[in-house]
């Protein structure tokens, strides 16, 4: 009975649009009685998956760089945010290779069909995903969500909740958009009420 959610910081600028946002959604997370586990992982990248496929026998990644910490809090999470800027119609690449290292996860479901998240934590597993852009055009989640959702499914963490603020090179400072701001903390506050409800009922 963990009631802690795992928050996946992707951006490398510290105090930016990205952190302000993720800090909101904390705040709502803890507001709502659940602990957080912050992964700053541009502070602390890890390497790109090397595909030598030691995850197709063993529930773990074969790379000793200190991923598996970051590996056992996503185990334990009832819950996963992750927050974003886009980079190149995508996602930054440390973010990108932290997600790639969790193939652990997609080899034990969908290839051993031994998941490492048991059927009664994964009801419970759900994911928030926050996202921002500099440019004013609907097309830049595309990849970002897809890579998202792809992500949830093999962390087996619902897709439950997005926050997608465009224009950002315009708009400069989140904190114009104070109602922005409010959704973070209102999303982060219902993801870890469900977690508190699911978890005391
Ligand atoms: C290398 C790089 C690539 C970017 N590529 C895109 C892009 O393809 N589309 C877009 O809308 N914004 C792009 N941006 C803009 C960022 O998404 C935007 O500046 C965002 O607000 C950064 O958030 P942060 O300061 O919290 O990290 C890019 C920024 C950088 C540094």
């Amino acid at each position: 009975m963990t009631k802690m959610v795992a928050a996946i910081f992707g951006s490398n600028i510290s105090g930016g649009n990205t952190d302000k946002l993720l800090k909101e959604a904390i705040r709502g997370v803890e507001d709502a009685g659940c602990t957080v586990e912050r992964i700053d992982i541009a502070r602390h990248p890890v390497a790109s998956c090397m595909q030598t496929f030691g995850c197709m026998t063993e529930p773990r990644c074969a790379i000793e760089d200190g991923f598996e910490k970051y590996f056992n809090i996503l185990k334990k999470a009832d819950g996963v945010i992750m927050a974003s800027p886009v980079m190149t119609y995508g996602i930054p690449g440390a973010l990108k290779s932290f997600i790639d290292r969790c193939q652990p996860f997609y080899m034990a479901k969908y290839y051993r069909q031994q998941p490492l998240i048991k059927p009664d934590h994964a009801k419970i597993r759900r994911m928030l995903f926050i996202c921002i852009g500099g440019m004013d055009k609907d097309d830049i989640f595309t990849g970002p969500v897809l890579t998202a959702k792809a992500f949830s499914d093999i962390i087996d963490a619902k897709y439950a909740d997005e926050l997608l603020q465009n224009d950002m090179d315009r708009i400069g400072n989140i904190e114009k958009k104070p109602e922005v701001l409010a959704a973070a903390y209102e999303k982060g506050f219902a993801l870890g009420k469900r977690i508190v409800d699911e978890r005391e009922k």
